[in-house]
């Protein structure tokens, strides 16, 4: 109230009110407005910055003419919808930098009324839930930033959020730090990306159907760095693509983790039949298939011969025992023998 008392007065003061009052009713509804508290206003360029502060609720009551807007140390754990402009006005926002602020959901149109907003910086948050409707209305938006901002959750709910084609304009998308298993993106085509951030996530393979994803934009830059790779068959793609196409500014450091013999080495370094999948996967299929179809006919075999054992044991139990007849007869011959040879040794040891 102060300020804008300062502005009235000084306005009026000025020449200006009486030869023109269309400017100075500019001047003060442009330069003339309170700044929201636990916050700090610059004016050249426009810019509201709030540090710290906890107590900090949404929507700030900030100048239709702010350029800058930027909170940090907030506890907002929710973007609700028009969480910048609740009552549908329309800010001139460009830049909206929200890292550090506990934020775990953004609902649908939470950025509504921001129509010319170009960059948002989201990192730094715990991102649980993110509606697909989250970015509705950001039809400028050139940057987005989510780095270590994702929990699992928040990062299976992304692919939804990036393809309603409200974001077709954006060029450049940091996701590093997240923990990312895979490539949150379902089309590359909804997005008008030039630089994919990917460095320091959990990212073991690229596909065939990823690498083609990641082809169909031509000019788009992927970094990639600081991911345990698996430099397997599976990864044939996905090495090709990096030593034909030199898409991936940073490919000297897209390392393998695994297997041990190659841990550390980049993947581009290695050879090509390292990735050689075409003799190595089917026959160790095939293998695997073997022994499960030979196991399987011996089992069968086992069970025939029980049953064949079953079937005949009257015929058996004879024929056992006209085996133990037959070494009966032979035993007794034996001992007969024995006890005949027996007498000579007995009476040479008398001797
Ligand atoms: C942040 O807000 C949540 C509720 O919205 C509350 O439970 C939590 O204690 C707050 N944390 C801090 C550090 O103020
Ligand atoms: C609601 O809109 C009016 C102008 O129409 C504005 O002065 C006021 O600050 C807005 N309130 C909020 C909370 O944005
Ligand atoms: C996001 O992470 C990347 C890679 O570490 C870094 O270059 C970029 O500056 C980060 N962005 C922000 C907004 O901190
Ligand atoms: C896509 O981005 C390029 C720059 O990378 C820009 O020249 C082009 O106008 C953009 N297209 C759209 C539809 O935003
Ligand atoms: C990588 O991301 C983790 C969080 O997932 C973070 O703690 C760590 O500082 C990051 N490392 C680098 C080098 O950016
Ligand atoms: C990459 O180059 C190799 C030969 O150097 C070729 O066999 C392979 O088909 C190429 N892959 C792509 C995707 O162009």
């Amino acid at each position: 109230m102060e300020r804008k008392r300062t502005w009235l007065v000084s306005c009026v003061a000025s020449r200006a009110c009486l030869t023109a009052p269309l400017l100075c009713l500019l001047i003060f509804s442009v330069r003339g407005e309170t700044c929201p508290a636990f916050c700090t206003c610059a004016e050249d360029p426009a810019t509201v910055t709030c540090l710290d502060s906890p107590e900090i609720e949404l929507p700030l009551d900030v100048s239709q003419w702010t350029s800058t807007l930027i909170l940090r140390g907030a506890n907002i754990s929710a973007l609700r919808a028009g969480a910048f402009s609740a009552n549908g006005s329309v800010l001139e926002l460009r830049t909206l930098r929200l890292s550090w602020n506990n934020i775990h959901v953004i609902e649908a149109h939470a950025f509504r009324g921001l129509p010319r907003l170009q960059r948002l910086d989201l990192s730094h948050n715990r991102l649980a839930a993110v509606s697909v409707q989250a970015f509705c209305g950001l039809d400028e938006l050139h940057f987005l930033s989510l780095n270590n901002t994702l929990t699992p959750r928040g990062a299976r709910e992304l692919p939804q959020a990036l393809s309603t084609g409200s974001l077709r304009h954006l060029q450049t998308l940091e996701l590093s730090g997240n923990r990312l298993t895979a490539i949150p993106i379902v089309h590359v085509d909804y997005l008008n990306l030039s630089t994919l951030v990917l460095t320091n996530n959990s990212i073991e393979t690229i596909g065939k159907n990823d690498v083609s994803s990641l082809s169909e934009s031509p000019t788009m830059r992927v970094f990639l760095s600081l991911n345990p790779f698996e430099c397997g068959c599976e990864l044939e793609a996905f090495y090709y693509w990096l030593r034909n196409d030199s898409r991936c500014p940073d490919s000297a450091r897209v390392l393998c983790k695994l297997p041990e013999a190659r841990s550390g080495l980049p993947v581009e370094k290695l050879r090509k039949e390292d990735f050689d999948c075409a003799n190595a996967e089917p026959d160790a299929e095939l293998e695997a298939v073997s022994y499960v179809f030979l196991g399987i006919v011996l089992a069968l075999i086992g069970v025939v011969f029980l049953m064949v054992l079953y079937l005949n044991r009257g015929g058996i139990k004879r024929w056992l025992n006209n085996i133990r007849e037959a070494c009966r007869d032979q035993m007794e011959v034996y001992h007969y023998r024995y006890e005949q040879d027996s007498d000579p040794r007995l009476a040479n040891v008398a001797v």
